[in-house]
């Protein structure tokens, strides 16, 4: 990257915590990106990086397919640092052996460190670290020395410092790691020659120029929706190309309500591009019709989307190029080489194979806070760059089952209530999301003297950094009572607010 010296690989072996290393190595202000595990070293070294880092990861080294990188990113001269099955993969391929622990170490485990080791020189000799592993290294390859050892991991570290390859067994980007950042900030820093200077204007520069290359003379569309991602990609893709970006804000008619209007409000006078606005909800809704597996519904709801596009860019000229926000955990729950699919998301997995547009993603190596960072930087205002994360099939996710006119109107209504109550007591901001649910049963109850039969909201509010864990927002019983009573009160259809208490896992935050 341009203006930014700093470049560091993580090679990603399918483990949970991949994109958190990702996001501690950018916290320093060193750029970083997510690699496959197998990328050739040639194409590695090609990309100058200051450091790789090896993740973690569910294989076995011994299991029948597990994932193994290229054994001459070692010789490299670039320094290594593998983390727990990162470590036990640079241990394999250089010659020395892993086996399945007799004891597996979970949680919190007290380390000794060797503060002699060069990874090691700034950190106290007793640390809480964060060990997850059913394999350890037995036999460490040649010129290695053990760094730090636990109750039943003898080689919970190990280092070559000369050749600047290091292993750790635990995981110092979790939180549960106290020591984890300074572990990190030695490796990339005093190790690595990182300088740290990397900053989100560095990011829109440089993206700004790599999309102004790639369009060339071509026109380019934007899938806006009003949610931060669009608006942000929106954002970058005016700073590369201005006026030849066209902004397209399809109303799926899934949309919280007044969502168009919001839009509206929120770009007009700030940028020169055309924003156009199609009212496809009818066509949606038809779409849609029957469709109640959660899965055809995202996929039908995403074709219908780039059809949409597709008839708006086909009545202009040149547009080659189609920008999306889609985001980091976006890329990877739709499947990483080695992790598993979880949903389809809109923005990549719904869309069909004869997309007749290149995809501009600018956005794909961002976290979510680091997207509302770069709106700030782009000049986008705060009530945008704040909002809460809106899924791109919307309310139809919403929506258990098939979706109907009706119970879209339900939800809205109900969403509008949750928001504002969120709002009103000052909550808003300090959630992740907050939104209501239509599971689309009924139950019985009673309003005034009459027996109602109707349908329930489910009320999902979540704390989250990145979406790709959560846990339930522990409001005020004052606060859930008064969206309880304002949702039954003003919804005549809905009798019953329920709150939904799982976390992230084992549940996901949308219902479908
Ligand atoms: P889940 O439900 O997978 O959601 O726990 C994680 C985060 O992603 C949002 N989400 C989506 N965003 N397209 C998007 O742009 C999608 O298809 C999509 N599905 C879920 C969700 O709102 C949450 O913030």
């Amino acid at each position: 990257m341009a203006g930014s010296r700093d470049l560091v690989l993580i090679l990603d072996f399918g483990g949970q915590y991949t994109q958190l290393i990702a996001r501690r190595v950018r916290e320093q202000h060193v750029f970083c990106e997510v690699i496959r595990f197998d990328t050739p070293a040639d194409a590695i070294e090609a990309r100058h990086p200051k450091a790789l880092i090896l993740s973690g990861g569910p294989a076995s080294v011994y299991a029948d397919h597990a994932p193994v990188c290229d054994a001459s990113i070692f010789k490299l001269g670039t320094p290594v640092l593998g983390i727990c099955y990162g470590m036990q993969v640079m241990v394999r391929a250089l010659g020395g052996s892993v086996a399945h622990s007799p004891a597996g170490e979970y949680g919190k485990t007290p380390a000794s460190l060797d503060t002699s080791a060069t990874l090691f020189s700034s950190i106290p000799p007793q640390i809480s670290c964060w060990m997850s592993h059913g394999d350890r290294v037995e036999d460490l390859p040649e010129g290695f020395r053990i760094s730090a050892r636990t109750a039943t991991c003898p080689a919970a570290a190990m280092e070559n410092s000369a050749q600047k390859l290091f292993g750790v067994q635990f995981h110092p980007e979790v939180v549960h790691t106290p020591q984890g950042t300074g572990i990190l900030r030695r490796f990339l820093f005093d190790i690595s020659g990182c300088v740290g200077d990397w900053t989100m204007s560095d990011f829109a520069t440089d993206s700004a120029l790599a999309v102004r290359t790639q369009v060339g003379s071509a026109r380019a569309i934007c899938a806006l929706s009003g949610g931060v991602d669009s608006s942000v990609a929106a954002a970058l893709v005016h700073q590369a190309i201005g006026d030849r970006l066209t902004c397209v804000f399809v109303d799926t008619g899934l949309m919280r309500a007044g969502e168009g209007d919001f839009v509206e409000r929120a770009f007009h006078g700030r940028f020169t591009m055309p924003l156009v606005r199609v009212d496809a909800g009818e066509r949606f809704l038809t779409a849609l019709c029957g469709v109640t597996d959660p899965e055809a519904k995202r996929k039908t709801i995403g074709r219908t989307f780039i059809e949409c596009f597709r008839q708006e860019a086909l009545a202009m000229e040149n547009v080659r190029f189609l920008v999306q926000g889609t985001l980091y955990p976006d890329v990877i729950e739709s499947g990483s080489p080695v992790a598993s699919t979880i949903k389809s998301h809109h923005n990549v997995g719904g869309l069909p194979a004869d997309l007749p547009f290149t995809l501009i993603e600018p956005l794909r190596l961002l976290f979510k806070d680091e997207v509302r960072e770069l709106g700030r930087t782009l000049g986008l205002p705060d009530d945008l760059v704040d909002r809460q994360p809106f899924p791109g099939p919307g309310l139809g996710v919403r929506i258990l089952g098939a979706v109907t006119a009706e119970k879209v109107r339900i939800l809205q209504t109900a969403d509008a209530i949750v928001e504002r109550h969120m709002r009103l007591a000052g909550w808003y901001g300090r959630v992740w999301q907050s939104f209501a649910v239509l599971p689309g049963n009924r139950t019985v109850g009673v309003k005034g003297d009459e027996r109602t039969y109707a349908y329930t909201i489910a009320l999902r509010v979540v704390e989250s950094s990145d979406g790709m864990t959560a846990d339930w927002a522990r409001l005020p019983f004052d606060l859930l009572e008064t969206i309880a009573h304002a949702i039954t009160s003003e919804v005549a259809e809905v009798n019953r607010v329920v709150y939904d208490i799982t976390s992230k896992p084992p549940s996901t935050i949308e219902w479908e």
